[in-house]
């Protein structure tokens, strides 16, 4: 089983993680992990926050030789505005966040005790776990992508920009939408013979965990509901050498919770950013007095870096799905498996 677990806060010495389940032999740069954490950084609408925290991993074992040993691997990212202890207390809860429900659940008379683990900062460490999965799924052909496809409802990049320079002189924010791309998967990854195995699942439950995504569709989507069945069905193929095979992906790869063999498919939605510098209403926690949400340095759009995030959380996914089939404790081993199972099904 591969499995991570997450610790920091925002303005925190740092965050870390541990990823655990991988096996021997894998080559690992930090270079890697380092692009997939600035690309995460980048992206239309993005706040002055993205200039001060130039992210870089510390790999801090798990390692010898930049080389996998089985072992937990364990990751450091130094935060540079690490302030936490001397930053002022927040008591107006901003709507869209979870100020107010944290506030309410942990018992704080401060809001900040809550904005600093529920800020999306702690999705860096997702990315530099997901960046070394991505490392992993690369050895056997599997390269996950994404790609923004609408931004305050522009299609067009040239529109997106304005859109979000529109929202900017309005002190206003934007969401949007974009598309995950997993291709060079086997066929039989996932299974349909327990909920909480099936891949679809796991994999919206991981997108859906981002913060600010709001929905989530595989393939088709909600278009399926305007269609008869045999308009959006994907019929099956066979050519000796080739294996089954689709001339369509409206399943967007995924039938019964398994791959069946075609590129995996997401498109994802982001509400536009809670922190709104025109503040909306909301009510002071301590006086309970009304007045106007507080303000914190924020993005404008975040939809890009979004995208990036939900990469590397599929790319965690689907290596988990890809040992569970074929997993072993060296990367030798199971490319031995991985390439009897491909003999087999053609
Ligand atoms: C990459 C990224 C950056 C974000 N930046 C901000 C931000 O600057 N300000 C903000 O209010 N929300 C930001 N968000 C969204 C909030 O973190 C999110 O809306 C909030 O934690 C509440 O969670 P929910 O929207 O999933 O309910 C960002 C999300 C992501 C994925």
């Amino acid at each position: 089983m591969l499995r991570f677990l997450t610790a920091g806060e925002s303005h925190g010495q740092g965050l870390l993680a541990i990823l655990e389940g991988l096996p021997a032999g894998l080559r690992v740069e930090e270079e890697r992990i380092n692009l997939e954490l600035r690309r995460r950084q980048l992206g239309i609408g993005r706040g002055p926050r993205m200039n001060i925290e130039k992210d870089k991993v510390q790999i801090i074992s798990g390692l010898k030789k930049g080389i996998t040993l089985g072992s937990p691997i364990g990751i450091l990212i130094q935060n540079r505005d690490a302030r936490i202890d001397k930053l002022p207390g927040v008591f107006s809860p901003r709507p869209g966040h979870a100020d107010l429900s944290g506030a309410l659940k942990y018992g704080f008379s401060d809001i900040r005790n809550v904005l600093e683990r529920a800020s999306a900062r702690e999705t860096a460490s997702r990315v530099a776990v997901g960046a070394i999965c991505k490392i992993f799924l690369e050895v056997f052909g599997i390269a996950v992508s994404s790609n923004t496809i609408n931004i305050g409802g522009k299609t067009v990049v040239e529109e997106m920009f304005n859109q979000v320079k529109l929202a900017q002189m309005k002190k206003d924010t934007l969401g949007g939408i974009f598309e995950v791309l997993i291709e060079g998967l086997p066929a039989g990854l996932g299974s349909y013979v327990h909920w909480d195995r099936r891949l679809d699942g796991r994999l919206a439950q991981a997108v859906i965990s981002i913060p600010g995504i709001k929905a989530i569709e595989f393939g088709l989507g909600f278009g399926y509901a305007e269609c008869f069945g045999s308009q959006v069905h994907d019929a099956i193929y066979y050519r000796k050498g080739k294996g089954y095979y689709r001339r369509t992906n409206n399943a967007g790869g995924l039938e019964g919770g398994v791959t069946n063999g075609e590129p995996i498919l997401l498109r994802v939605c982001m509400k536009p950013i809670a922190t709104l510098k025109q503040p909306l209403d909301s009510v002071n926690i301590l006086s309970k007095k009304s007045g106007k949400a507080s303000i914190q340095r924020a993005d404008i759009c975040a939809v890009e870096a979004a995208g990036v995030i939900a990469e590397n959380m599929c790319a965690f996914v689907v290596a988990d799905a890809f040992l569970e089939k074929f997993g072993a404790d060296s990367i030798s081993e199971i490319k031995a498996n991985y390439l009897n199972y491909r003999k087999k099904i053609g």
